[in-house]
């Protein structure tokens, strides 16, 4: 079954999530949704997904090495290289946009699998990006958090390959997602602002990179 995606301004984006318990992870409704995050990451063209983004409270999310998808229950990041890379991010919660971010090269992630069995993932480059990505979201963090200054655009089509890309400011870009995705609710039910959280350190651009979507 695809889940219903939330968009920026949903407050449950910005809410840490709280971890699976062993049985809890074991039911079979739990073990649907797993499935269920995993069938909607691909449904909508994404490399990662995490729990938020479908209106759920639990720390959970999938993520994708090339064609293999990793389903991680209470990941978290246990080791970080020094070593920095800047590059292009974006978000299914906030389609149409995209920004440069700076990430640790590699990352030692520990979770559990969807048996309950615990793994390490020793990752780097665009696994590495995605997984530090999605489990920001488990913070209640998103990537324009830790974009850098003046980086963020609109990504706008211009006929077949052709894309433009248009700067943005937040306070605009809180605007159009209101407008857009939350119509009819008040600025007072909305939550755009992070919750507090350690900066990553900030690096100069490097400039190019595809457009990823997590
Ligand atoms: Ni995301």
């Amino acid at each position: 079954m695809l889940l219903k995606l939330r968009y920026y301004g949903d407050p449950i984006l910005r809410r840490k999530t709280v971890d699976v318990s062993p049985e809890e992870l074991l039911s079979s409704e739990f073990q649907e949704f797993l499935r269920d995050l995993a069938e909607t990451m691909h449904a909508e063209d994404g490399v990662g997904l995490a729990a938020p983004q479908v209106g759920s409270e639990k720390r959970v999310c999938v993520a994708a090495d090339g064609e293999t998808v990793h389903v991680l229950v209470n990941p978290r990041i246990r080791g970080r290289s020094i070593q920095l890379t800047c590059d292009n991010e974006g978000c299914l919660s906030l389609p149409g946009l995209q920004a440069q971010v700076a990430r640790h090269e590699r990352v030692i992630v520990q979770a559990l699998d969807p048996q309950g069995h615990p793994i390490e993932i020793r990752a780097k480059g665009l696994f590495a990006r995605v997984l530090q990505h999605e489990i920001d979201h488990l913070e209640g963090v998103l990537y324009i958090d830790r974009a850098e200054p003046n980086t963020l655009v609109w990504l706008e089509r211009k006929g077949e390959d052709e894309v433009d890309r248009v700067p943005v400011e937040l306070a605009e870009v809180k605007r159009v997602f209101a407008r857009r995705y939350h119509q009819g609710k008040s600025r007072e039910e909305l939550s755009f602002d992070p919750p507090s959280f350690q900066q990553a350190s900030q690096i100069p651009s490097s400039g190019g990179g595809d457009e990823r979507r997590g």
